[in-house]
C-alpha cells in the first residue's frame, strides 16, 4: 500500500514521466516562481482594465496553464476565449506557417482584447494572429506573455505584459511542449538539445 505521508512528486508516477524529467538539462524558472509571477501579472491586468471587462483570447495549446492561473488573478469582470494554432509540430523551431485549427467562438467587436500567449520567440504566430483579429473591430487588442525570447525575433511585435525574459534555449514545461510533451510539467526547464536534435 502507498505511504500517504510521502510527498506528492508529479512527475514520478510511472516510468514515462521518470523518462520526461531526465530530458531536462536544468530548470529556468521553478514552480513557485511561475506563480509569484503570474499573480503580479494578473493583479497589473486588473489596475490597467479598472472600470473594462476585457475579453482574455487564450492561445491553445501551450497558454493553457498560464491562462488558467493568471485568470485567478484577475478581480475585473473578464471573459475568455480561445483560439488554436497550429505552429511547430514535431518541429523544435517556427516555419513561419500558422493555421487556426479552432476559431473564437463570441465576436470580439468593440471589446478590449488581451492575447494570452505561452512563449513569443520569433514573433511569427503572434504577428499572425493581430493581423487576423484585425479586421474584427475590437476597441484595443493587448498581448500577455509568459515568456518572451527577444533575440530570436524576426518581426516587430509589441508584447505588453511579459512574465520572464528568456535566452534562446528550447524551453518546455508549464504548457509548453516539444512533439507534444512536458506540458504537464509546474516548472519552465530547458530541453537537453539530443532530445530535439539541436545544437
Ligand atoms: P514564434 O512564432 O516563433 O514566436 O513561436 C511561437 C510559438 O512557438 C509559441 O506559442 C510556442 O508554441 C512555440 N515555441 C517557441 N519557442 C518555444 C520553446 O522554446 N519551447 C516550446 N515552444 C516554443
Amino acid at each position: 500500500m502507498s505511504n500517504i505521508s510521502q510527498p506528492f512528486r508529479p512527475h514520478s508516477l510511472g516510468p514515462d514521466m521518470h523518462a520526461s524529467e531526465a530530458d531536462i538539462e536544468s530548470i529556468l524558472l521553478s514552480a513557485a516562481q511561475i506563480q509569484a509571477r503570474v499573480a503580479e501579472m494578473g493583479a497589473q491586468i486588473s489596475r490597467d482594465y479598472e472600470g473594462r471587462e476585457p475579453v482574455f483570447i487564450s492561445v491553445l495549446v501551450g497558454a493553457f496553464m498560464f491562462t488558467s492561473d493568471l485568470l485567478r488573478h484577475v478581480t475585473v469582470p473578464c471573459s475568455l476565449d480561445f483560439m488554436a494554432i497550429s505552429s511547430y509540430g514535431q518541429e523544435s523551431r517556427s516555419s513561419g506557417v500558422v493555421r487556426v485549427m479552432k476559431d473564437l467562438d463570441e465576436s470580439i467587436e468593440s471589446k478590449h482584447v488581451i492575447i494570452l500567449e505561452d512563449i513569443i520567440d520569433t514573433g511569427l504566430t503572434l504577428n499572425y494572429l493581430l493581423e487576423n483579429l484585425r479586421n474584427r473591430n475590437a476597441a484595443s487588442v493587448r498581448v500577455a506573455a509568459l515568456l518572451d525570447k527577444p533575440s530570436r525575433r524576426l518581426t516587430d511585435v509589441s508584447v505588453d505584459y511579459v512574465g520572464f525574459e528568456v535566452p534562446d534555449e528550447f524551453v518546455i514545461g508549464y504548457g509548453l511542449d516539444f512533439a507534444q510533451r512536458y506540458r504537464n510539467f509546474p516548472y519552465v526547464g530547458v530541453l537537453r538539445p539530443e532530445v530535439y536534435g539541436g545544437k
